[in-house]
């Protein structure tokens, strides 16, 4: 993977509390969805794994086309972890075609409602034909704004601070960055979500409670949502109620209530 420009953080796209501050009052600006449960849905019919995947990704599509009318400006979604190359064989290489055709399908979709999209991950292990598309879809969509759709695609969050870590040493070996002068807006700067501002609700289906990976370190003052529908059953509705839901919390981000 080529090196992000280091510094290049847009202005509009501050990290952290920071950028959870400057939210509007109600809404989440940044939403990240684990879709889980795929394999479940499928499995509950009697059908192949990859049936609930295909059913899964039209939901995806659903979603994005839902988030502007809601007001998210940013949408991340968790596509292929660095852990999912440990399922079989068949299922992996049934996932890597449907990415490419998804992609494919829906890149005139996309650009006519103003999405941008960008990808996160480890691009090295991923065939060159995904590689490609992938980096048409960026290139095609780059003058987007109505909506940043990032698809987290063989990413890791343990992986992607390790990467960071990797270029950021590499900076400071050259004598482009003192040591001191690291801290966490530096490293921050060397993440692939470094165009982005950090997400405010994390929506994961399915009824698991964990994060497994998906944007550790962006993830420090999200707000949860764990729900219990399986990815393809969840619909722009449940989105719209846990989007609409997120309003009425508090985010205090460490400080006591005012
Ligand atoms: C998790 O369900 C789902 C995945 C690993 C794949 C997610 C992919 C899509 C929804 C389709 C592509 C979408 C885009 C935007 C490119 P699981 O298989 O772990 O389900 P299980 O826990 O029930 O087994």
């Amino acid at each position: 993977m080529t090196d992000p420009a280091p510094f290049s953080l847009p202005p509009d796209a501050p990290c952290g509390e920071d950028a959870a501050r400057e939210q509007p009052a109600f809404g989440p600006r940044h939403v990240a969805i684990i879709m889980d449960g795929n394999g479940r849905w499928a499995q509950q019919r009697g059908r192949p794994r990859l049936f609930g995947h295909q059913e899964g990704a039209r939901r995806a599509a659903e979603v994005v086309e839902a988030c502007p009318a809601l007001g998210v400006r940013y949408l991340t979604v968790f596509a292929f972890s660095t852990e999912n190359w440990k399922r079989t064989q068949a299922e992996v290489a049934g996932l890597m075609t449907l990415f490419r055709r998804y992609i494919s399908k829906e890149a005139r979709r996309l650009v006519e409602h103003g999405v941008r999209v960008r990808f996160i991950g480890d691009r090295d292990r991923l065939e060159p034909k995904l590689v490609q598309v992938m980096d048409d879809l960026e290139a095609l969509t780059e003058d987007n704004a109505t909506l940043h759709f990032t698809v987290a695609l063989n990413y890791g969050g343990r992986d992607e601070v390790t990467r960071a870590t990797r270029r950021l040493a590499r900076e400071v070996a050259a004598g482009r960055i003192a040591p001191d002068a690291v801290d966490a807006e530096t490293l921050a700067r060397f993440l692939d979500t470094h165009t982005l501002p950090d997400p405010d609700l994390v929506i994961r289906t399915s009824g698991e409670a964990r994060i497994s990976n998906f944007l550790l370190w962006q993830s420090a003052y999200a707000e949860y949502e764990f729900v219990d529908t399986l990815w393809p059953d969840f619909t722009a509705d449940h989105f719209e109620r846990i989007v609409g839901e997120y309003g009425t919390r508090e985010r205090r981000f460490g400080a006591v209530r005012g």
